[in-house]
């Protein structure tokens, strides 16, 4: 079996869905990290990040994710963002969205909320802005998502209906408040049977309808993502396997609603919730076996990039444009041939407007890169651009 990269996603684009750009044109780092003062603009096509270890390379796709999703995907606690001994960060961008400009722009000071700016304009909740730039990440790390607990696969596929269904994002937010309460006054109890159990029954009104709604999108979700996920494998992975992404689920039995109260017994003297949709899982299988168990590292490698190709053509299909795709260090531990291929999947300029790629082997991505369209180059040396 050998691992193919395709230089075009065929069956994809016979959908007739015109793929629309969207571009970052300009960046400006202020005391985010380890970048004192950055100003940077970017092109279309390929923006190849290079530099030693620890220059930064990760932390400017950080500040990329972080205009998408208002957080860092590596350090939540926004103070450890700021630059030490700073007392704020900003990060102010401009996008090219289809053929519309927009600023937007991140700022933290300590002790104070972040506030997120589009056009000059301050949005009031977080969360509507999150899928206005929708963007994939692919990291080294992204094997997780295959062996690690339930959690890191649910965080995964909610971020990735999150930035297409703003009201998933709020139901999801609300029942992780709900829960945290919920759970709260369990534990405040301490397992005595006597619990006041009409306020159970408050919590249980709307967090069982909250499970409900966020359960049946997930399943739905699967559903129409699947096929985006199959196609993306089978072009990667030469040969006659068969991918498939399950929903798991409590709430998908009939009688959920009679063994959550039934499990009530259990939450009491464990002092959380045991059944819900914060439980949820999903089971990856190659022919019918767990990839955790049974896959090859190649294997688990080509999984992964289908789910995060998958998001790319899942997202780009709904938003009717390209998302950011940001690849950390992804050419790390590939021999040469599969670096080849992945080059030339990634060249494809019909199916990305714009990609961010780390590399710290300058010479390997320039000689990779070399007499490809449309790449550019930026060496950082110390959070500054060389
Ligand atoms: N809040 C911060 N202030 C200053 N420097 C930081 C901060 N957070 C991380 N760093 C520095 O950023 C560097 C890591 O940058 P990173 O983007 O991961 O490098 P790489 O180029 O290897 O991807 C480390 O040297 C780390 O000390
Ligand atoms: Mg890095």
């Amino acid at each position: 079996m050998r691992l193919q990269y395709p230089s075009s996603p065929a069956k994809l684009t016979e959908k007739g869905l015109a793929a629309k750009s969207m571009k970052l044109l300009s960046l400006k780092l202020t005391h985010f990290k380890n970048y004192e003062a950055l100003s940077v603009d970017f092109s279309g096509g390929i923006n190849c990040i290079v530099g030693k270890n620890g220059v930064g390379k990760t932390n400017l796709l950080d500040a990329l994710h972080y205009l998408s999703m208002t957080r860092s995907a590596l350090n939540t606690v926004d103070q450890q963002n700021i630059s030490y001994q700073q007392p704020f960060f900003a990060i102010n961008s401009t996008f090219q969205i289809i053929e519309k400009e927009h600023k937007v722009n991140c700022y933290f000071e300590q002790g104070k909320k972040k506030i997120v700016k589009v056009d000059g304009k301050e949005v009031d909740k977080l969360s509507d802005h999150i899928g206005m730039i929708p963007s994939v990440l692919v990291t080294p790390d992204d094997t997780e998502i295959i062996k690690e607990g339930s959690e890191v696969r649910r965080k995964f596929f909610d971020s990735v209906i999150s930035q297409h269904d703003r009201a998933y994002l709020e139901d999801l937010m609300g029942m992780q408040r709900l829960l945290k309460q919920r759970n709260s006054f369990l534990k405040k109890n301490e397992g005595r049977r006597n619990i006041n159990k009409n306020l159970l029954a408050v919590y249980d009104e709307t967090l069982i309808p909250l499970f409900q709604r966020v359960s049946s999108k997930r399943k739905a979700f699967i559903e129409a993502f699947s096929p985006y996920f199959a196609t993306n494998y089978q072009q990667i992975f030469d040969g006659a396997e068969n991918p498939i992404i399950s929903y798991k689920s409590s709430l998908l039995k009939e009688a959920f609603e009679e063994e959550y109260q039934q499990a009530l017994e259990k939450d009491i003297i464990l002092e959380r919730t045991t059944m819900g949709a914060h439980r949820d899982d999903y089971a990856f299988t190659l022919n019918d076996r767990p990839i955790k168990k049974f896959g090859s590292q190649g294997q688990q490698k080509s999984f992964i990039l289908a789910l995060k190709l998958a998001e790319y053509d899942y997202l780009q299909s709904l938003k009717g444009f390209d998302p950011l795709l940001l690849l950390d260090d992804i050419f790390d531990k590939l021999d040469d041939e599969r670096i080849e291929s992945l080059v030339t999947l990634l060249t494809d300029t019909k199916r990305f407007s714009q990609i961010f790629i780390t590399d710290a082997r300058i010479e390997r991505s320039r000689a990779f890169f070399d007499g490809k369209d449309q790449v550019s180059f930026f060496e950082i040396e110390d959070g500054e651009l060389k």
